[in-house]
């Protein structure tokens, strides 16, 4: 791409043009956030997609997410600015183990956190993303029984907050999981007063430390309400950008990784695998493209479309 090239105005002549909406996760960085026509979290995010009528979704996020915009809307043409932006709780549950475990268990009701493939969604009942889950949970009759996946620490949380005793599967998030609690406790230390808030994908040993618990939107929402004047946030930074941008005179400090993760605060390689550059070349060549088959369009759209209605 030619340096001289103002990639901003550019993205917004290609949106005209072609009748693109740019949907971006909270997660992305701060330049393609601030260009994105929507930004939410990820159930936020499934509704705008199934309520726009734009012709072409140009996603701002991982796959997955990418992946339910076009089971919702199989005739518009979904991009993604690079395949590679997968996720590691996606990448923990692969289709034919998990198609074993849900065959031991032919009783249980099958809810999947909306962070797995397209192919897990055609072996699900109904899904559901961290600001729903309760409310998905709820909505089984108490004697059903459930089996949860893939994330086993929000998995975990949820059988807390529900009393439900579901059956986990063991995947987990990568980016959730490299938070220090000792380098955490640390920094509480030195900063007494700060609220620690997180988002359940975190372990449960950081969720015993934290004073609220939610899903980005929840986050923002919580610090935008509080009358807190300082929270260290453990979730992936890139929702500081616009935490910052709503609260600019609060204090807002991102929870620690361990000693072994380069980055001081979790960034998630695979939402950063995005950039403006990416943004503009999808757009322009629209490709990369989301393509599915019509069996797994089909079957995917129950679980999500049942969640839909729900919430
Ligand atoms: P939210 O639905 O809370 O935005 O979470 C998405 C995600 O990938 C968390 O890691
Ligand atoms: Fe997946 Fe974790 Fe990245 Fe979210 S932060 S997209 S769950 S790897």
């Amino acid at each position: 791409v030619d340096e001289k090239l103002d990639l901003v105005a550019e993205i917004q002549k290609l949106k005209k043009e072609k009748n693109a909406v740019i949907l971006a996760h909270y997660y992305q960085e701060a330049v393609i956030q601030d260009i994105a026509d929507y930004l939410g979290d990820s159930l936020a995010l499934a509704k705008k997609a199934a309520q726009t009528d734009a012709e072409t979704i140009v996603f701002a996020g991982v796959h997955f997410m990418a992946e339910t915009a076009k089971i919702i809307n199989p005739e518009k043409k979904v991009l993604l600015p690079d395949l590679k932006a997968g996720c590691s709780l996606a990448d923990s549950c692969p289709p034919a183990e998990f198609k074993k475990f849900i065959d031991q268990h032919p009783d249980h009701i099958v809810i999947t956190y909306i962070n797995c493939s397209a192919e897990i969604k055609t072996l699900s009942d109904i899904t559901c993303t961290s600001s729903n889950a309760v409310q998905i949970i709820e909505s089984i009759p108490k004697d059903q029984p459930i089996i949860f996946a893939p994330d086993k620490n929000l998995g975990k949380y949820l059988i807390k907050e529900t009393g439900r005793d579901m059956l986990l599967w063991e995947g987990s998030c990568m980016v959730h999981e490299a938070f220090s609690i000792e380098r955490l406790l640390d920094l509480h230390k030195k900063h007494p007063k700060a609220k620690i808030i997180a988002h359940p994908e975190s372990e449960e040993p950081l969720l015993k430390t934290a004073q609220f618990i939610g899903s980005t939107s929840q986050l923002l929402k919580f610090v935008k309400e509080d009358k807190g004047e300082e929270f260290i946030v453990a979730t992936e930074a890139g929702i500081l950008h616009q935490m910052a941008k709503e609260v600019p005179n609060k204090i807002l400090i991102p929870a620690p990784s361990n000693e072994d993760n380069t980055c001081a605060c979790s960034e998630c390689a695979y939402m950063k695998l995005n950039t403006l550059e990416k943004l503009y070349l999808c757009m322009k060549y629209e490709s990369p493209e989301i393509i599915l088959s019509e069996e797994v369009i089909e079957k995917g759209r129950r679980p999500i479309e049942r969640m839909l209605s729900i919430s």
